[in-house]
Parts: C-alpha cells; sequence; structure tokens
C-alpha cells in the first residue's frame, strides 16, 4: 500500500460475490484504507480472497464481522433483503456504510437506513457506479457549459436478450430481491438520468411489469447465480415506467432482464432539449464512441460524435468519493437521501403495474 500520513481508515467487508469482491479490491487498492476483515458464506471463496488479498480477519456472518469494535467502515454487498439490517447494525455502533444498490427492497425500508444515518451521523453512500463512467461525466460537463434549451424528456434504459441473473435464486425471489430488472437495473438508469436533469423530483409514475420469459424458465444468464431463494420465479423480467418529474418533463424509463430483441446487451440514457440532444448508447459494453450531440447549424441537423474512452473501474470511483467524504469530517449531506428518492421512485412503479394506474411517489 502507498504511504500515507493519515491514520489507515479500517474497512469490513461483507459478501463475496461480484459486489463484494469488487469493492474488497477498490478499498484495497487506495492509500491509508486497510480492509481487515471479510465475511461471506462460501467458504473456499472466503480463503481465497482472505488469503489474495492478505485480509487478517474472516467470518460466515455479517453479524460478527458488524461486531468488531476496530472498524470505521461496512461495505455491504450481499443480496438484498440484507442491506438494511446490516446497515442499521453498522450505523448504529458507529460505522460509516457503503452500500451496494438497490438501498433496500422497498422505499420503506430504504428510510429506516437513511434515518440511522442520520440518527448516528454517519455516511450512507450507495454504489452508484454507472454515475462515474467517463462517459456520463463527459455528459454532465458538456451540460454544464453548453445550453441545449430546456429538457423535457429523457429515455433511460438498460435491456438485455437474455440477461436474468439467477433464474430461482435469491435474484427472483421477491422477499429477498424486492423486485426483479426494475429494482436490479433502474436505480443505475434512474440514477443517470436524474443526474444529467439536475436532479428534478419524480412526483408521478405509471408503469407495466410483466415476467413472461422467466415464469416460463426461459432468459437466464450464462453466469446465472444459484444461491439463496426458492428456485421460483416471482418478479418481472421487464418494465417500462413514465415518470413525471416537478420540473414539468417526463422520464421514460426501461428495464429487460431478457425479452426476444435484436440486441444482447445495451444500456441507453437519451436527453431531448428545446435546442439540443445528447445521447448515451452503449452496446455489449463498449468502451469507445458511446456518446452522440445532436444540434443544428445554419438550419441543418448535425451530429457530433465525440472521442471518450471508457475504462473500468467505476466502483473505485464511488468508493474513493465515499473514502474523501468520510475523511472530510463533513458529511451532513450524505446520509443517502437521493439514493431513498430513487427507491421511492422504483416502489411507485411496482405500485402503479399493480394497480393499473398512475400513483405519486411517496
Ligand atoms: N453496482 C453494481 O454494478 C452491482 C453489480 C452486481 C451486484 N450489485 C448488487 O450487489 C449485491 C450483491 O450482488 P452479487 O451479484 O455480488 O450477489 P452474490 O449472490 O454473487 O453474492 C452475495 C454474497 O452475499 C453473501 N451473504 C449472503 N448472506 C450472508 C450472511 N448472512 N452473512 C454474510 N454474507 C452473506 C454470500 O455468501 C455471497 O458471498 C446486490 O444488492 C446487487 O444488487 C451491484
Amino acid at each position: 500500500m502507498p504511504a500515507t500520513d493519515q491514520v489507515p481508515l479500517r474497512v469490513g467487508v461483507v459478501g463475496l460475490g461480484f459486489a463484494g469482491t469488487t469493492a474488497l479490491d477498490a478499498f484495497s487498492s487506495l492509500p491509508g484504507v486497510e480492509v481487515v476483515a471479510l465475511a461471506g458464506q462460501e467458504q473456499p471463496r472466503l480463503d481465497e480472497l482472505a488469503d489474495t488479498r492478505g485480509v487478517p480477519h474472516r467470518y460466515h456472518d455479517w453479524e460478527d464481522l458488524v461486531a468488531r469494535e476496530d472498524l470505521d467502515v461496512v461495505s455491504i454487498g450481499v443480496p438484498n433483503h440484507l442491506h438494511a439490517p446490516i446497515a442499521i447494525a453498522a450505523l448504529a455502533s458507529g460505522k460509516h456504510v457503503f452500500c451496494e444498490k438497490p438501498l433496500a427492497p422497498t422505499g420503506a425500508l430504504a428510510q429506516t437506513m437513511v434515518d440511522a444515518a442520520r440518527d448516528a451521523d454517519r455516511v450512507l453512500e450507495i454504489a452508484f457506479n454507472h454515475r462515474r463512467r467517463a462517459d456520463v461525466r463527459y455528459l454532465r460537463r458538456y451540460l454544464d457549459e453548453h445550453d441545449i434549451g430546456r429538457i423535457y424528456h429523457a429515455r433511460s434504459s438498460w435491456r438485455r436478450r437474455s440477461g436474468i441473473p439467477g433464474l430461482g435464486s435469491w435474484f427472483t425471489n421477491r422477499q429477498m430481491a424486492g423486485g426483479g430488472a426494475m429494482v436490479d437495473l433502474g436505480p443505475h438508469m434512474l440514477d443517470i438520468a436524474l443526474f444529467l436533469m439536475d436532479e428534478p423530483r419524480v412526483e408521478r409514475v405509471s408503469a407495466v411489469t410483466y415476467g413472461e420469459l422467466g415464469r416460463g424458465g426461459r432468459g437466464g444468464s450464462r453466469n446465472a447465480k444459484t444461491t439463496g431463494g426458492n428456485r421460483a420465479f416471482e418478479v418481472e423480467d421487464f418494465a417500462s415506467a413514465l415518470l413525471r418529474l416537478d420540473t414539468g418533463g417526463s422520464i421514460h424509463l426501461e428495464t429487460s432482464w431478457a425479452s426476444y430483441s435484436a440486441d444482447e446487451e445495451d444500456i441507453a440514457v437519451e436527453l431531448l432539449g428545446s435546442t439540443g440532444g445528447v445521447r448515451l448508447f452503449v452496446r455489449d459494453y463498449a468502451t469507445d464512441g458511446t456518446i452522440r450531440i445532436f444540434g443544428d447549424e445554419g438550419g441543418a441537423p448535425i451530429v457530433t460524435i465525440p472521442t471518450v474512452h471508457v475504462p473500468a473501474g467505476h466502483h473505485l470511483a464511488v468508493i474513493e468519493e465515499f473514502v474523501a467524504t468520510v475523511r472530510s469530517g463533513a458529511w451532513a449531506n450524505a446520509y443517502g437521501d437521493s439514493a431513498l428518492h430513487r427507491s421511492r421512485v422504483i416502489d411507485a412503479v411496482y405500485r402503479s403495474a399493480d394497480e393499473h394506474r398512475e400513483v405519486e411517489v411517496a
């Protein structure tokens, strides 16, 4: 680890899957940060990760890790239903929390986490890593520096041809996950759209959800998880929602774990302004050529394609920001409120789909 004159920040990481491993590697790579404890239930993986990363303390259950008194930070990368209990226990014992998205399976549970952060006066940061993509940051800067008029509508979507992350695992269990494609992919796509639109509030939602492929045992990801759950498919594999904003504008948010459509996998965000537009389109994790800027010149339409390369490492960027906030000692705006609004919107998507009508966001 590079030298630093700061007291090391002591981190405990919970979870050994993609999320836990990514957080473990990101925290471990930062100067002045030590991962001293790791928890997870797959013993061989726990041993392998702890041995290769030099983590001295390992636990099967999160409760034993959170009970350590010497931790400054707990990082949460476990199934969604465990985010709230782990975060609340960690915050109540004075630790800062870095939590995977979604904050929780429901907005009500997400609220209890934000309340716990405020009560304990500790940071609650959420892994909105996609917002830290180089192309999203480029667009944010572009919009700060250029006028595209009134941004009245956004289309934001994450679509997979065949990518249900674990048919029958915790991902497709309603109680453990909170929902399907919308609760899993929706937080990222909603986050990017709201971030680029200067954080309007979503007031009303009209949505539909379907589970046509998953219910028939189709659409599973090749990298499917098989842990947790009850083998059933209880959630949606496709959701589409119209969100009405307090600015008078709107967002069309669409998420698909699986559908019979042409593309393998793509992420898209398009902003329509009254005098210009911008578009992010990432097919199959492309790292170049993902941005288009639309405008007029001399009365004729023009399209600009800026040169922006998108390296990996978006988790590292959000974890760096989290560590900087903790180190700054100034975290009065870092109790997770903006993630809570995203959770409330996703709640409203499910409520609207269940009730077949437009609903208000709580
Ligand atoms: N931000 C992103 O891009 C991103 C990507 C993938 C996953 N995620 C999120 O990360 C979280 C985990 O996803 P994943 O794909 O890594 O899941 P996973 O199923 O691969 O891993 C879950 C881990 O949680 C551990 N765990 C479960 N119960 C536990 C307990 N009682 N005590 C200790 N450990 C326990 C398991 O042992 C396992 O190691 C989810 O909330 C998911 O939405 C975010």
